[in-house]
């Protein structure tokens, strides 16, 4: 099936300057986990605040750039969590509430598995005004299967852009719900070289769990870990053995899997495919991958901008644009 993606705006940067966009991945070391799941489930660390603020000014330039569609939150936990600072508890919002808020989308899709969580989220939705309530559909499952299910009801709207956060735990997200959604929609190219595409693929947002779930699966060290690898974890990850198993056998460390994880997704067809690293914002040290797939430069453009911003690299004006609301 195919659609067509509204006109959504003019590119702001050049082929050549998009190209330098590309983040090199870099060498994985291992990281602490959340012993205790419900912590894992209710906390937030620093560096998912700092996913969640880059979401949500993000959010809200993409509003005013391709407003109107669907989102997909394949992973959307309770709606909310607190955080911690100097013995200090404070309740955010969590990627599913801050999407609803964001006057973004006209559909909304919210996909959690585990039933504590969901009704944590069917209670947070519930709380928001009627007008926010109304555009969203909660669906407790696997994302796995509930997304090929959207797709194939057609019970998303393909003629409208449509974003997909795939914020997973560890390694839950299957490569085929990846191709499934890159299928959905296919990218036209712009009728001249700096025109705007005809038509985008589904925007997406990966998070690869690069330093801690694929180290403890792929150890640098293998003489002191022989037992680690589980292939047919990375088979659903990748898709197929042939899609990693090459780099197993020529012993390449762990960083190898971030790139091939890119390789495979611009093989979907995706004009742009920026694995970002996010960073504990306290020690600097980077905790995964954040892989951003599209064809519009203007998405590309947005998404450097927002995560500068919230980096604190730079402080600009998003060109030709005012500070959004
Ligand atoms: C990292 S959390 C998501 C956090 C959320 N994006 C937020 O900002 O609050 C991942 C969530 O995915 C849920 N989950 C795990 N496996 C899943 C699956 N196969 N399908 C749907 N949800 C799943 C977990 O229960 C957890 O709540």
């Amino acid at each position: 099936m195919t659609g067509k993606c509204e006109e959504q705006g003019t590119s702001l940067f050049s082929d050549d300057e998009l190209d330098a966009m590309i983040v090199e991945s870099e060498s994985v070391r291992p990281v602490p986990g959340a012993k205790d799941p419900i912590t894992e489930i209710r906390e937030f660390h620093g560096w998912t605040l700092d996913k969640l603020e880059i979401l949500d000014l993000y959010l809200k330039l993409y509003r005013r750039v391709a407003g109107g569609g669907t989102f997909v939150d394949a992973f959307a936990g309770t709606g909310e969590g607190t955080s911690a600072t100097n013995g200090e508890s404070k309740l955010h919002d969590g990627s599913s509430l801050i999407a609803a808020k964001s006057g973004a989308f006209s559909n909304l899709h919210l996909i959690e598995q585990n039933q504590a969580s969901f009704e944590l989220l069917q209670s947070a939705i519930a709380s928001l005004p009627d007008r926010l309530q109304s555009n969203i559909s909660l669906h407790q499952g696997d994302c796995n299967q509930v997304i090929p299910e959207l797709l194939q009801l057609t019970r998303l709207d393909c003629s409208r852009p449509c974003f997909v956060l795939l914020d997973q735990d560890s390694t839950q997200l299957e490569w085929n719900t990846i191709e499934a959604l890159a299928h959905w929609k296919s990218y036209e190219p712009p009728p001249t070289s700096n025109g705007r595409p005809r038509a985008c693929k589904v925007e997406l947002w990966i998070l690869f769990n690069s330093h801690q779930a694929i180290y403890r699966l792929w150890p640098d060290d293998r003489s002191r870990y022989p037992e680690t690898l589980s292939a047919s974890t990375l088979d659903r990850i990748f898709g197929r053995r042939g899609n990693w198993w090459d780099l197993w056998e020529s012993d390449k460390p762990s960083g190898a899997l971030v790139e091939r994880y890119a390789d495979l997704l611009r093989g979907l067809g995706y004009q742009y495919v920026i694995p970002q690293p996010i960073r504990d914002p306290d020690t600097g040290r980077p905790q995964y991958h954040m892989f951003h797939a599209t064809d519009h430069p203007s998405a590309i453009s947005l998404m450097r901008w927002t995560k500068k911003k919230i980096s604190g690299y730079e402080n600009q004006q998003f060109p030709g644009m005012e500070t959004a609301p």
